[in-house]
């Protein structure tokens, strides 16, 4: 893009484009229309029932070249490996999300395990395997030691490339299927991995391919079923900031973890543009590991870090897409915000489509309380199910109590035939008694 086109752009407002659909990209659409820089967000494909938003079915890289925005941001980690951000700053637009060769971080986890072992990032013991005999001895290894491997494809499987395996039976039985194409391509190749104690968080950093800004960590509930019990699902509900990370640890994280993959990106040639969503395990000594990368905005975690910023996003954005971070665009309020996700009849299976939703209006008139939609569409001008994850329903306040309170009453006021929810979002942080 040139300079000259760069500053009309800002003068007329920002023309954002935000390709996705599900509750991640409502939320960020939401934050991005708030933004004193921004005059249009358009989703794609977005979805049609989201209130207030314009979105538009199809072909998201076909629209993005058409429309040529001034900022495109890019939600799911799918298009991100395949591409789609290599192509559209190929075609001189300004994209927030990294290219092909950066989102191999998340793309493979084979990558992953020997970037962080080249840059000295710190990650659970690992070994890459590819063929039955390998997994057997490197099971026998891990046994040896005393210890049960967590099997890991290496490729994109939507969340569900990864067995916690209680004996190395298990683990075995779960390496041979994936070996043997129970994921396709992306089970060929599997990291084994030691398995490691402690607690979750999910700690996101904007990056520009050299500076960072990073946001409150947030908790994520994987587990369909209270007391973190069931099968697990895309994540069922969300709090920020999460006290188990301090602001003593996310500089860690940010010194020992973010920084050096930013640096090594770089120096390997592929500059990480986007942001990267750290997948942390904190030990019960408060030391911190890195379970995963991904490369985007964690879905429903966006919904929380959206909540609890003020500021610009559009102007924050677009100097990271532009390699020139402004990380004076937003500011982390005080705020706490929790998200709980109402989910369909059958999810985390297959999920029930067509049940009619009710009190939507109504929910959005508590007090600090926001409904994003995930699975939804309209159907004869009325709302209804279309998805596993249909709504991520989200309010903040003075303390995550009180963000809680919020949250569970504008969700009293929502109803639809066999929706399910967790009540216990936050009891962690709760039970900490730090809110
Ligand atoms: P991943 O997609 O790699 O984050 O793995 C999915 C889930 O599996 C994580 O959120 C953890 O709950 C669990 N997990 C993955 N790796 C490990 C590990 N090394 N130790 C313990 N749990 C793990
Ligand atoms: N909530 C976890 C993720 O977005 O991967």
């Amino acid at each position: 893009m040139q300079d000259g086109q760069k500053r009309d752009g800002l003068e007329d407002g920002l023309r954002v484009l935000v390709i996705g659909g599900g509750g991640r990209e409502h939320a960020l659409a939401w934050r991005l229309g708030q933004s004193g820089s921004v005059a249009e967000v358009t989703l794609c494909p977005g979805n049609p029932a989201l209130p207030d938003l314009k979105s538009v079915a199809g072909d998201p890289r076909s629209l993005a070249l058409d429309l040529r925005p001034d900022l495109v941001v890019i939600g799911p980690e799918a298009p991100l490996c395949a591409g789609l951000a290599d192509e559209l700053r190929n075609a001189g637009l300004a994209v927030y999300g990294p290219g092909s060769a950066a989102a191999r971080l998340e793309g493979s986890k084979a990558f992953m395990k020997e970037f962080c072992k080249r840059h000295q990032i710190a990650t659970a013991a690992f070994e890459v395997v590819e063929s039955p005999a390998a997994a057997r001895a490197a099971i026998e290894r891990f046994s040896a030691r005393g210890q049960i491997p967590v099997v890991k494809a290496d490729g994109l499987c939507a969340g569900k490339g990864v067995v916690v395996a209680e004996s190395a039976e298990e683990a075995l039985t779960a390496s041979l299927e994936m070996l043997d194409g129970r994921f396709g391509d992306a089970g060929r190749r599997l990291v084994l991995e030691e398995r490691l104690p402690g607690a979750e968080a999910s700690v996101h950093a904007i990056c520009d391919g050299e500076r960072v800004l990073m946001l409150p960590a947030a908790q994520d509930h994987k587990r369909i079923g209270e007391g973190d019990r069931g099968p697990n699902t895309g994540g069922m509900g969300t709090y920020a900031p999460a006290p188990l990370v301090d602001g003593a640890l996310l500089e860690r994280v940010r010194d020992e973890v973010v920084l050096p993959v930013v640096r090594g990106m770089s120096a390997e040639g592929s500059p990480f543009i986007g942001t990267l969503f750290v997948g942390l395990m904190v030990s019960p000594a408060g030391d911190a590991q890195v379970l995963e990368f991904n490369v985007r905005f964690g879905d429903p975690e966006t919904q929380v870090l959206m909540s609890t910023l003020d500021g610009d996003l559009g102007r924050l954005l677009l100097s990271a897409a532009e390699g020139r971070l402004e990380s004076d665009a937003v500011s982390v309020s005080e705020r706490h915000a929790m998200c709980v996700v109402m989910a369909a009849h059958g999810y985390p299976g297959t999920p029930r489509k067509g049940d009619v939703i009710d009190g939507l209006e109504r929910a959005a008139e508590v007090e600090g309380a926001l409904v994003f939609h995930a699975g939804t569409t309209l159907k004869d001008g009325r709302v209804v199910t279309s998805g596993g994850r249909v709504l991520g329903v989200t309010a903040t306040g003075d303390s995550l109590a009180e963000a809680r309170e919020r949250a569970y009453s504008a969700l009293e006021r929502i109803s639809f035939s066999g929706m399910q929810f967790r009540r216990d979002i936050g009891y962690r942080a709760l039970e900490r008694g730090s809110e």
